[in-house]
């Protein structure tokens, strides 16, 4: 397997910044900095990204959790708060795809498929992202279709969205949005600039999957027909 793709399946990244680490100097194999682009790994190398060893990935596993508030989505945090990977109980490790808010809830894969979690993450893949949204005050349908036009959340207009409004009490409006993109803190954002800022967000769909009656903090294996139709979309 070329280094690229051997560095992209293990899930460290695209086998574009993956040719960029190499040239940058940051790949070493047995011990010296690699200089040939191209190179073949070869079984018993070891091959290390900014000094740390990259796994082969043998066999590939595929999460689905409903993260809890207050788990970071990452592999690793320099605050030591708690991470969505210790919520799967698999001695595979494995890294999520994409990403939630600290203090979002709801779905997210994990998996240690690299080549999967690209494919994912390239904007070209425009998965249905739908949020249950708890927002500050009476959101109007006036509002509510605004939102769904697309809305300036700074520099940027949002594109065409779904809103569906819930319900309201005095404080707040429950209502549910499907997205089409995934800017940072897009929903938070959004709701913001509309003057109704996000109390609760949990993510309950990507695409076809949904989050079902998954308690939170709890994951379930994909079925294979999940993980094909993720790797087919
Ligand atoms: N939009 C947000 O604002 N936050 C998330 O975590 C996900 C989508």
């Amino acid at each position: 397997m070329r280094i690229n793709q051997y560095i992209a399946s293990a899930g460290v990244c695209s086998r574009r910044k993956a040719d960029e680490l190499i040239e940058e100097g940051r790949v070493m194999v047995n011990g010296s900095v690699l200089d040939v682009m191209g190179y073949h790994v070869q079984d018993g190398d070891i091959v290390e990204v900014d000094g740390a060893r990259i796994e082969p990935v043998t066999k590939k596993v595929y999460y689905l959790l409903n993260k809890p508030a207050g788990y970071v989505t990452s592999t690793a945090d320099k605050e030591g708060r708690p991470l969505v990977t210790e919520l799967v109980p698999d001695s595979v490790r494995v890294f999520p795809v994409g990403r939630l808010d600290l203090n979002t809830t709801g779905l997210i894969i994990l998996t240690n498929d690299g080549d999967l979690s690209n494919k994912l993450m390239h904007p070209s893949r425009e998965f249905n992202k739908k949020y249950l949204v708890r927002a500050a005050g009476i959101v109007t349908l006036k509002e509510a279709e605004h939102l769904a036009r697309g809305v300036d959340i700074g520099g940027f207009v949002t594109s065409p969205a779904e809103v569906h409004l819930i319900k309201h009490d005095r404080n707040s409006t429950i209502a549910e949005i499907i997205i089409h993109e995934g800017k940072n803190r897009q929903v938070r954002r959004m709701f913001e600039a509309m003057g109704h800022p996000v109390q609760e967000l949990c993510r309950t769909g990507l695409g076809n999957l949904t989050i079902g009656k998954l308690a939170l903090g709890q994951c379930r294996k994909l079925s294979p027909a999940e993980v094909e139709y993720l790797k087919r979309v």
